[in-house]
């Protein structure tokens, strides 16, 4: 039985509710079941779906979204934090370079120095789970369908960017 987008959200509310952010890790791999069966990428993305993002899913009870992102190639992506949000990166096709910032200077400092952690690469079917508060930028070198899930509407709370003018940005460690 190929894994439809209607177990994912199923396993995604039945996880949250029973680990809340602990689950991330079990999401993430779900995710990827989810990525691996053709039918489902099929149906959520197409040559000519229009670059920016779709809702495919939202959790009344939760509040989590499972969402649809056509990314357009070339684009390298600040660091940031989702603040209060955690959120699950899975690439569908394409690669999303992703690289994961510690702040090294204390949070009551006007700006952050900010020095890389991590540095790999999202292909086809990988995902990766972001606590809330973690810092992380991505890129997408080429044309790259994306799917995220995040613990609530991001728009509507404080996330924060970090801004090579205010901020200090330490490129290698
Ligand atoms: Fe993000």
């Amino acid at each position: 039985m190929p894994y439809t987008l209607a177990n994912f959200c199923s396993e995604l509310s039945a996880t949250l509710k029973a680990k809340g952010q602990n689950g991330l890790p079990d999401i993430a791999r779900k995710l990827t079941e989810l990525l691996n069966n053709p039918d489902f990428v099929a149906e959520t993305f197409s040559e000519d779906t229009p670059i920016g993002r779709r809702e495919l899913w939202h959790d009344p009870q939760t509040d989590a979204y499972v969402l649809a992102h056509v990314q357009e190639g070339g684009k390298t992506g600040k660091p940031h934090s989702h603040g209060a949000s955690w959120a699950i990166y899975g690439t569908a096709r394409g690669v999303t370079e992703m690289i994961e910032w510690r702040r090294v200077n204390p949070a009551t400092d006007a700006g952050a120095v900010l020095e890389k952690s991590r540095q790999y690469a999202l292909g086809p079917g990988q995902t990766r789970g972001y606590a809330s508060g973690a810092i992380h930028s991505t890129a997408h070198p080429q044309k790259a369908w994306v799917i995220r899930v995040t613990g609530t509407d991001l728009d509507t709370i404080p996330r924060y960017r970090f801004d090579a003018k205010t901020d200090k940005i330490l490129e290698h460690v």
